[in-house]
């Protein structure tokens, strides 16, 4: 196992963040090409020395494992951040302690920008078209039948 696989593995044991924030004031999700994997992303911002700075950030996933640890890593990582600061972080940036991408996994930390960019590019919560509130299991559920969707523990 490389020295990626088993921090992400050990990040996955314990991942952070992780959950909708209802008092959030941006909220952003993504789909990805690649794989059919989603992922969503809370911001909550507050006043720090006359600036705007990343106060929380929360993710709910339907995704690989490594999608999971980055974003893990990702909203521990974005505290205190200026919305440029964060826009401007590149997915081996958000791995954080994880370490460089393997090539096979980049598409999974671009998943995780993305879905940051969402947010930080998104409506105010109060103009926002879908409640935050929503889950992705919530949105992903069919109106009638079909899909079991079952939390891991
Ligand atoms: Fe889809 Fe990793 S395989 S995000």
């Amino acid at each position: 196992m490389s020295d990626f696989e088993e921090r992400a593995r050990e990040a996955l044991a314990q991942p952070k963040n992780v959950g909708e924030m209802n008092d959030a004031d941006r909220v952003g999700t993504v789909g990805s090409p690649d794989c059919g994997d989603m992922l969503r992303m809370w911001l909550k911002f507050e006043e720090k020395d006359g600036k705007k700075v990343i106060d929380r950030a929360s993710f709910q996933a339907f995704g690989c494992q490594t999608a999971i640890a980055v974003a893990s890593m990702a909203t521990e990582l974005l505290k205190g951040k200026t919305p440029d600061e964060a826009r401007a972080l590149k997915p081996d940036d958000l791995s954080g302690d994880l370490g460089a991408l393997p090539p096979m996994k980049i598409h999974c930390g671009q998943l995780v920008e993305q879905a940051l960019k969402s947010a930080l590019d998104g409506p105010d919560q109060d103009q926002a078209v879908e409640p935050v509130a929503d889950t992705l299991a919530a949105q992903l559920k069919p109106k009638s039948g079909g899909i079991k969707i079952v939390p891991l523990d």
